[in-house]
């Protein structure tokens, strides 16, 4: 089948079926030309929280955000059209580690990063995503905060509350973990003028040389004000989609692709969602006990970043 006919079916699809198709920015292009709404997580979980009229949700992203999806909006199907689309650093925590490591620190506010499975979001107080996360703990009162699983968004949010204690778990996102500082360095002297924005996820010596350090969302929402005309983009390579669109004229650079590549959020394409849509298949299922609990976070999340 052409792509184009791919396209059409999955439109039919939708229609006939009530179903909605929320993408990240990280996703292929013609999978978030497909989508009805594309976003970062934050922006995907506000839209799952609120979602209308329909019966289904296709979730173009990775497990935890179709997870997100299904905890905040129990009663829509959640398909993952790519089942084995995980996150690496939300795999690098487990419920028994959290749980010993709040035992250690019984006083400490536990603040997860959204970027984390269902369990440790039931063991969480709070969740956060990479928009939100510096004013959501400026709101927390307790100044012990416990910050799982990513160590450079923690340490970000850290440097924004030096008299609050933080202890961290040693996760990370390998993609944005191990860009190369000396690399961005190069980019910025090849393109003085340019404005570097960069994902908190990055590693200190990459994030000092930012000029923003921001959310996928915000990213595009920045480019959209047409403010600068060069940007230096620090951050998985699937954005550069919606920043084009977002500013047609601006100039953009970045490392090479395959420097900046979530292989997870690259199994997503149009084939694996027209099976889903045609099938039904790949439902992401949530323990109920657990569901509820983890709600509790990112209920949280919402009342204190809005
Ligand atoms: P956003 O919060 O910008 O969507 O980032 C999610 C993510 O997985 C970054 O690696
Ligand atoms: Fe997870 Fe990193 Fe991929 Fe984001 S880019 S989904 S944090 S592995």
């Amino acid at each position: 089948m052409q792509q184009s006919e791919i396209v059409e079916r999955i439109s039919e699809l939708r229609r006939s079926r009530k179903a909605i198709i929320l993408a990240h920015t990280y996703t292929l292009p013609e999978v978030q030309e497909v989508a009805d709404f594309v976003g970062d997580s934050y922006g995907l979980s506000k839209k799952a929280a609120k979602i209308g009229e329909c019966e289904s949700i296709v979730f173009a992203g990775v497990r935890f955000m179709a997870e997100t999806a299904k905890i905040l909006s129990p009663e829509k199907r959640v398909l993952l059209p790519a089942p084995t689309a995980g996150c690496r650093m939300a795999d690098m925590i487990d419920g028994p580690s959290l749980a010993a490591l709040k035992a250690e620190h019984p006083n400490a506010t536990v603040v997860c990063y959204v970027n984390s499975t269902v369990e440790i979001k039931a063991l969480s107080d709070v969740c956060v995503t990479s928009s939100n996360a510096v004013k959501i703990v400026g709101r927390i009162e307790n100044d012990e905060i416990l910050f799982v699983p990513d160590k450079n968004l923690g340490g970000f949010v850290a440097e924004h509350y030096p008299k609050k204690r933080f202890i961290f778990w040693d996760g990370f996102c390998p993609v944005h973990n191990f860009i190369n500082p000396d690399a961005v360095l190069a980019l910025k002297n090849e393109h003085p003028d340019a404005k570097v924005l960069m994902h908190p996820e990055c590693a200190p010596e990459s994030r000092e040389l930012a000029d923003y350090l921001i959310s996928t969302g915000q990213m595009v929402d920045l480019v959209a004000e047409k403010r600068f005309r060069k940007y230096i983009i620090i951050t998985e390579s699937g954005i550069m989609h919606a920043l084009r669109l977002a500013d047609p004229d601006a100039e953009f650079y970045s490392l090479p692709p395959k420097d900046l590549l979530c292989p997870n959020m690259k199994k997503i394409n149009l084939r694996n969602i027209l099976e889903t849509l045609e099938g039904h298949e790949h439902e992401v299922r949530v323990d109920e006990d657990m569901r509820v609990k983890a709600l509790k976070s990112l209920e949280k999340m919402l009342e204190l970043a809005g």
